[in-house]
């Protein structure tokens, strides 16, 4: 696993950007279409702010990728503003150049979410690998929406949020009661056939679930730490995120012999 500790969010988000970039730009000059993970929160939000900027200013083309999202709310109308489908077009895709219709989530209003989450992870698997996945990381330790206590080889699949995921992402919704309580997600095994992890956080509300998924137990109680068992994950991190790490400083004598 690598660790980049980084001065600020900004600075992480030029780092993920840099990952992005790259996979789009060789995959194509090789004439084939990049598939990229996409997450929502506010944790992928300045890569994503890179990313259009690059796109705007640099020629960064998106043409020919497809992107796939981690996870979707349950009974959400699609044209919510908190569906992940509109979340993901209103910050990044619609700034692109990406086909709209290349931007795929799991199906939210599907009358059977059983149904749609295994159709989702049925064109996960015909379309991947995915090249680059992107992820946050919630306070108790969940990747898309992945809570504790989920199988280290879960499926996508229909679940139920925690009531602290719930009040944490109360935030974007007019009240606690308004967030819904069943989601659709990649599971831990879909999300560990991506070619490339890339975790995101940023500060001090995630430092626990950090330390705890960069050096605790690989355990099911805490989904982030299904990262120490892929062979390509890259974590990166703005210093109060990175707090509560014991090998904080090897990390940054290895980053920085990397870099150098
Ligand atoms: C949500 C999403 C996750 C995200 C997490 C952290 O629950 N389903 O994919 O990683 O929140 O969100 P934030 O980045 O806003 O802290």
């Amino acid at each position: 696993m690598r660790v980049l500790i980084l001065p600020d969010a900004r600075a992480g988000g030029r780092a993920v950007a840099d990952i992005v970039a790259r996979v789009v730009q060789e995959a194509g000059s090789a004439g084939e279409r990049p598939v990229l993970g996409l997450a929502t929160g506010s944790s992928p939000l300045p890569a994503y702010r890179e990313l259009i900027r690059r796109h705007r200013t640099e020629g960064l083309s998106f043409a020919g990728v497809e992107a796939y999202l981690l996870d979707e709310y349950v009974g959400l109308p699609a044209a919510h503003p908190q569906a992940y489908r509109q979340v993901i077009r209103r910050e990044l895709t619609d700034a692109l150049d990406i086909d709209p219709s290349a931007v795929h989530g799991p199906d939210g209003t599907h009358p059977d979410p059983a149904t749609a989450a295994a159709e989702y992870e049925r064109a996960l698997t015909k379309a991947g690998p995915v090249a680059v996945q992107l992820l946050g990381i919630g306070t108790n330790g969940h990747i898309g929406f992945n809570e504790p206590g989920s199988s280290l080889r879960s499926p996508t699949r229909v679940t139920t949020l925690t009531e602290r995921t719930r009040s944490d992402n109360a935030r974007f919704f007019r009240s606690l009661a308004a967030v819904p309580r069943r989601v659709i997600t990649q599971g831990l095994e879909t999300i560990c056939r991506a070619e490339h992890l890339v975790l995101i956080a940023a500060g001090a509300a995630k430092a626990d679930a950090v330390a705890a998924a960069v050096e605790g137990p690989l355990t099911a109680s805490c989904p982030a730490s299904v990262l120490q068992w892929h062979p390509r994950a890259t974590v990166v991190l703005d210093e109060p995120a990175a707090a509560g790490l014991r090998h904080g400083e090897h990390y940054r004598y290895a980053a920085a012999l990397d870099l150098g």
